[in-house]
């Protein structure tokens, strides 16, 4: 598996850090010519705990007689102990996928006709028992992080006392995410929207427009945040339109605008604070 093809993402979008309607407007368009499962080079289903759940059910199911029921692996019929495999191993999710997919020619690991979520649900359990957060992140310059942090990424996220929250705050990202996630998160940001950020378009009875983040949702109502940063609660009997946008709100940073070490450097300072 060719690590680097997830870095590889196309300009989609030139960087508008400004949330306009162009950029939804290019995202919606975006979206209708993308499959949904389109080739993912990163488990969608990363950290989701139903997912987690589901796949841990289909461990016992199909894997724990020989991975062990708590999948470190029995080591006289030489099955390896699967809570290594993303730090020793370095194992993409991807790479895992194919794995448990076509099985390992040669060896009792058989192929596994599941679907593609009840496979990436079996990635989303392994991932949750493995060593948590960034394993061997590459080395770089906090202090430029932190400048580069500023400069990019703090007019929506915090982060070690700087920055806004419209987005998720990044202190502790790099001990939950892994390498291979935070770089996807950052080249391309639609792939994977996490819960609370989804992007919604409402037109309210009077004809005003409100676009905002759905932070929860029930039969009656939705709760957003708009994007003037105020939560909102509206009623949906209130509603002629509710158009939900594909996407993120964050926009992607291509290569050339922010070099892999550059984002290294921001990722050190994430993970270690800038030392003074
Ligand atoms: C019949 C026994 C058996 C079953 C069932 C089985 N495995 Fe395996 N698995 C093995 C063996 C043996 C290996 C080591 C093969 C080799 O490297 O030669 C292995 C290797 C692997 C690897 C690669 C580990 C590495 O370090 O490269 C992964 C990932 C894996 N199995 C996941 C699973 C999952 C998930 C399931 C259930 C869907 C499963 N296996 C079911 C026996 C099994
Ligand atoms: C215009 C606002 C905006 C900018 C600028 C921005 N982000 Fe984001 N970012 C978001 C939003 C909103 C989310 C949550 C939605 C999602 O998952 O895509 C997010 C999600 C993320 C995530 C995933 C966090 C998680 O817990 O899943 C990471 C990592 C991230 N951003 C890093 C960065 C970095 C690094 C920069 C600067 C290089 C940056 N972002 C710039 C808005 C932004």
């Amino acid at each position: 598996m060719n690590r680097d093809r997830s870095l590889e993402v196309p300009i989609r979008h030139l960087l508008c850090p400004q949330w306009s309607f162009v950029l939804l407007a290019m995202a919606t368009v975006l979206f209708a010519a993308t499959p949904l499962l389109y080739a993912q080079s990163v488990n969608p289903l990363e950290g989701d705990a139903r997912a987690i759940r589901g796949g841990a059910g289909l461990f016992r199911a199909q894997c724990a007689t020989c991975h062990g029921a708590n999948a470190k692996g029995i080591s006289s019929i030489e099955a390896p102990d699967l809570t290594q495999i993303w730090s020793q191993r370095s194992l993409s999710a991807a790479a895992v996928f194919e794995i448990i997919r076509h099985g390992i020619p040669g060896s009792i690991m058989p192929p596994h006709s599941l679907t593609d979520t009840e496979n990436w649900m079996l990635v989303a359990y392994l991932q949750s028992i493995a060593q948590a957060g960034v394993v061997g992140l590459p080395a770089g310059d906090a202090a430029a992080g932190r400048l580069a942090f500023v400069e990019n990424c703090s007019t929506c996220h915090r982060a070690h006392g700087v920055g806004e929250s419209l987005g998720p705050n990044l202190s502790n990202v790099t001990s939950q995410l892994s390498l291979e996630r935070l770089v996807a998160s950052v080249r391309d940001p639609d792939a994977l929207v996490g819960r609370g950020y989804k992007l919604v378009q409402l037109r309210v009875s009077e004809g005003e427009e409100i676009t905002g983040l759905i932070k929860s949702e029930d039969a009656f109502s939705l709760q957003l945040q708009d994007d003037t940063g105020r939560l909102r609660s509206v009623n949906k009997s209130e509603l002629q339109t509710v158009e939900r946008l594909p996407g993120s709100l964050m926009p992607a940073f291509v290569r050339t605008q922010l070099s892999n070490q550059r984002l290294f450097d921001i990722f050190n300072f994430l993970q270690n604070g800038a030392q003074q």
